[in-house]
């Protein structure tokens, strides 16, 4: 079973491959991809850079060049819940994309024909993280996660995108690699750490937390590579 996952960022991965040993590092389509073996499992692993467009790349290239057949992302999202505190965990149970509009055609917020306004992840993905999280003494909320290319620093527009599709949190790529798993039919599951809180101090507050968000959400994917390992 090859298990792909994914970060934005740099600093979204680094505390994974930095676990592994005897890592393999290819470059396929502008980026790059690090393949190793943990346990049982065959891991492919890389950050897309930011945005639904690389994101939806780096999913699809997992699954059609290195044959993913789970794809867990890890990495940091802006609060909208105000249950969601940095450093917090949140697995997606489904995702939107905020900024994908035809309105003008009576079409919702979120869709175009033949698209979904929301991406399921996979339950027993869910599952295994709730499974994780209880044994390990972890708060993990699940939610709605809303995606879109646009970094949110602005109160009005949080709240938008709250009212709209009812998002806890919002990010820039995990809708756009749903879409991607979801016709592939891989299962996927998408988690995040909070940031920040979308809001007026969003941009200090990222800066200030996406190392230490993003390493607790690292470590999480990491406690579920074992769960399913040993599952299997
Ligand atoms: N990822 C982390 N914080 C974010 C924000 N405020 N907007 C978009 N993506 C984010």
């Amino acid at each position: 079973m090859v298990i792909g996952i994914m970060g934005a960022m740099p600093e979204e991965i680094e505390p994974i491959v930095s676990k592994l040993s005897n890592v393999k590092r290819h470059e396929v389509a502008d980026n790059i991809y690090y393949t190793a073996l943990y346990g049982s499992l065959d891991l492919v692993i890389a950050y897309s850079k930011i945005g639904k467009v690389f994101s939806a790349l780096t999913a699809a290239t997992m699954i059609e060049r290195f044959g993913v057949r789970k794809m867990l992302f890890s990495g940091v999202a802006g609060a909208i819940n105000p249950e969601l505190a940095i450093g917090d965990l949140i697995a997606a149970t489904k995702l939107c994309q905020h900024d994908l509009e035809i309105t003008a055609f009576g079409h919702p917020y979120g869709y175009v024909p033949e698209g979904k306004v929301f991406v399921e992840a996979d339950r027993s993905l869910l599952e295994i993280a709730a499974a994780v999280a209880g044994k390990k003494g972890i708060k993990l909320k699940r939610g709605i996660v809303a995606t879109g290319d646009q970094f949110v620093a602005d109160e009005e527009r949080k709240r938008w995108i709250e009212e709209t599709f009812g998002a806890d949190a919002l990010e820039m790529e995990g809708a756009s690699v749903a879409v991607v798993c979801d016709a592939w039919r891989v299962p996927f599951f998408i988690l995040r750490a909070i940031s920040d809180a979308a809001d007026m101090d969003a941009g200090f507050d990222f800066d200030t937390f996406l190392e230490s968000s993003a390493k607790k959400s690292a470590e999480f994917i990491f406690a579920m590579l074992d769960e399913i390992d040993q599952a299997k």
